[in-house]
């Protein structure tokens, strides 16, 4: 076995990965990527992909960015972490907030950071519970999102998201997030139905949802 197959078996036997199916990754093994400069990377083997989704959406300026490195680089040797809890800040993170505010396409007036896209759909829906509880509404307490959306996969943003395969056997969704009809007119109208005409029945769809629920138990549509 050469030392690239290995790697594929020494994943097999030691990473558990999401969004995945264990038993056929168990037959197909991971594709193990090694580089990557630009849009490029290389897996184990020396293929060459163009890595279309930028990672996860979060390699937008490209593998291999040189000035990206150096200044990770900088901050680790200036202060590699610290956190943000009791009242802790530093610079980096406050500098980042300012701009993210500067930039935001509404107003907005803080800014709360997150490790992962879950992690601050989880931070959203366990602030929009303290929101309204701190406004004496405690029973404003469901959400609602979409069939088929996506939103991450811990506990609260699994549930929200449509999708059997967050939901099934994981007993979620937790009670109170309620999903509604897919946004999506040439998956989904129904035949003879206009743009306009599909919209109005999602619409009428939700109203109806939030009428039989009650609105005063309704906390946030994603
Ligand atoms: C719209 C949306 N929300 C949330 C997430 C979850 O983000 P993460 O994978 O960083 O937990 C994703 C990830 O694909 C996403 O596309």
């Amino acid at each position: 076995m050469s030392l690239n197959d290995s790697l594929q078996a020494r994943d097999a036997l030691a990473v558990v990965h999401g969004l995945t199916n264990l038993s056929i990754h168990a037959k197909r093994g991971a594709s193990v990527m090694q580089s990557g400069k630009g849009v490029w990377v290389q897996d184990i083997h020396g293929r060459d992909y163009i890595e279309a989704m930028s990672g996860l959406w979060c390699i937008a300026l490209g593998y291999g960015n040189e000035r990206l490195a150096d200044v990770a680089h900088q901050q680790m040797m200036e202060l590699a972490y610290y956190p943000l809890t009791n009242h802790k800040s530093h610079p980096r993170v406050i500098e980042l907030a300012e701009k993210l505010l500067s930039m935001a396409p509404v107003p907005m007036s803080r800014i709360w950071f997150a490790s992962t896209g879950s992690e601050a759909i989880d931070c959203a829906a366990r602030l929009t519970w303290y929101f309204w509880n701190a406004l004496g509404q405690p029973e404003k307490k469901k959400f609602i999102s979409h069939q088929l959306a996506y939103h991450g996969n811990t506990i609260a943003s699994a549930s929200l998201s449509g999708v059997s395969y967050a939901h099934n056997k994981f007993n979620l969704p937790l009670a109170g997030f309620l999903h509604v009809k897919t946004p999506h007119f040439s998956r989904f109208a129904d035949p003879g139905e206009t743009e306009d005409t599909f919209s109005d029945r999602l619409i009428a769809d939700i109203e109806k949802l939030i009428y039989l629920e009650g609105a005063h138990t309704i906390a946030a549509f994603l």
